[in-house]
């Protein structure tokens, strides 16, 4: 049977490189795994930005390709995204799985934080947030290793603007719960036990709310889960795919 098409969209401010134990591992299956609007290679333009545009800049990429429906993954960022894109475009996706992510808005506070970081990100270049935010979405054990400064690397090889320009389609962005109970594909939620940035409670969210939803939580990993704990990671991608086909 012909396997349906994966796409994997990365996380803020990383890259699709994130995604290469994924890519390598379901090989067999026709990938999409772009660098998102303003992340290294990806589409740019002047601001401001939205998710809706990280939307539609996916729809396109889909479009061209001439593919239709698609298994979309998306992690943190990505999973905004993606739950974008599946309110918008429900037709085109066979199948959801939502990694370390959350459906609500930002609150005020973080609206304040975004601001702060981007204003700074403009002035004083991307070092000392690579540094920091690198770490922290890692678990413990991770935070000292060659996975946090390839991260770190990742984060520099930014262009300041656009991440200041991602963090305001961060803050931006919808606040996708009410869509929750109108999924209509198979759903599959995966985070790590040690994920500081969207702690499993906000999974649980996404996991009660989705019609049949599955949730894992994968022990060892932080916020990026797929990166930290790739085996188990796959595993479960692997069980979920073999449950649409
Ligand atoms: C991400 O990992 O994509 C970001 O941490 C998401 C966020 O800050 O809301």
């Amino acid at each position: 049977m012909k396997k349906t098409p994966l796409v994997f969209l990365h996380g803020f401010p990383f890259n699709s490189s994130c995604w290469d134990k994924q890519v390598e591992h379901f090989s067999e299956h026709k990938i999409f795994a772009p660098d998102l609007r303003g992340h290294r290679q990806g589409p740019t333009g002047p601001g401001p930005w939205f998710i809706h545009d990280f939307s539609a800049d996916l729809k396109q990429l889909l479009d061209q390709s001439g593919v239709d429906r698609v298994v979309l993954c998306g992690l943190s960022m990505g999973g905004y995204v993606a739950l974008h894109f599946a309110k918008e475009h429900p037709e085109r996706v066979a199948g959801l799985v939502l990694c370390d992510t959350r459906a609500d808005a930002d609150g005020n506070e973080a609206k304040d934080k975004r601001h702060a970081t981007a204003r700074k990100i403009e002035s004083e270049g991307l070092d000392q947030f690579a540094e920091e935010f690198s770490k922290n979405v890692l678990a413990e054990m991770h935070r000292t290793s060659s996975l946090q400064k390839k991260l770190a690397g990742m984060i520099r090889g930014n262009k300041p603007a656009a991440v200041a320009l991602s963090l305001g389609a961060l803050a931006s962005r919808r606040d996708s719960t009410e869509f929750l109970p109108g999924v209509t594909c198979p759903t599959l939620v995966l985070v790590g036990d040690q994920d500081k940035i969207t702690p499993p409670a906000l999974s649980q969210v996404l996991a009660d709310k989705i019609p049949g939803a599955v949730m894992h939580v994968i022990r060892g990993a932080g916020h990026l889960s797929n990166m930290e704990e790739p085996e188990e990671f796959n595993r479960r991608i692997e069980e979920f795919l073999r449950r649409l086909n």
